[in-house]
């Protein structure tokens, strides 16, 4: 338990601590007042305030970019480690024409979305129409499921752009 003396104290240090924050504010405004009903005009007294700062231009960029686009990922994808990707997939895709619980992905890059007559897609996938260009798959393959309302394909997403892109390079070699 606490004594009597240590909550004094320690509300004694308090109550100092915040007379001491009370007396810098106190001391910074009429710092602010004096330059301010200094000489000199508006101007002036703007630029008692400016602080220099050095202008390094390349600070604000990353957060305004946005990176580079698909098609530039993908120019320069890397089939060899899109296969390792795909090894995301093949407990339910094949690439020898054969369908397992999803349908076969050879050849799929332009292919007509759910045109394998055969499978038995969602009534979802069914609806999305379209073809599977490199873009079209690159944004299912981000999160599958909001992109494609009831989709049965139970696959949480790829959230990296450039295993998006090496595994489509890859796909687009297995015709
Ligand atoms: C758990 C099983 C499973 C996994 C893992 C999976 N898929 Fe699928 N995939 C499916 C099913 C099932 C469908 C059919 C979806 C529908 O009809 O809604 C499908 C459909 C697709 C389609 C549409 C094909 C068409 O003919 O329209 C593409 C493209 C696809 N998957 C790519 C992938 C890729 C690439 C991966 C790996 C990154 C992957 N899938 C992982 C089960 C899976």
């Amino acid at each position: 338990m606490f004594d009597t003396m240590t909550v004094t104290k320690a509300a004694g240090a308090l109550i100092g601590a915040l007379l001491f924050l009370l007396l810098m504010n106190w001391a910074a405004s009429s710092i602010y007042n004096i330059a301010s009903s200094g000489h000199g005009g508006e101007g002036e007294h703007a630029q008692a305030y400016t602080i220099p700062v050095e202008e390094t231009g390349g600070e604000s960029e990353p957060a305004a970019e946005e990176g580079p686009d698909f098609a530039t990922v993908l120019a320069s994808a890397d089939a060899a480690a899109g296969e390792k990707v795909f090894g995301k997939c093949k407990a339910c895709h094949k690439l020898d024409g054969t369908d397992g619980t999803g349908p076969h992905l050879n050849g799929v890059v332009g292919r007509a979305v759910a045109s394998i007559s055969g499978f038995n897609y969602s009534d979802g996938m069914k609806a999305h129409g379209g073809d599977w260009t490199p873009e079209a798959l690159q944004e299912f393959l981000t999160n599958p499921k909001s992109v494609v309302k009831g989709t049965k394909m139970a696959f949480a997403g790829l959230p990296k752009v450039q295993d998006r892109a090496n595994l489509i390079a890859y796909l687009q070699s297995q015709q």
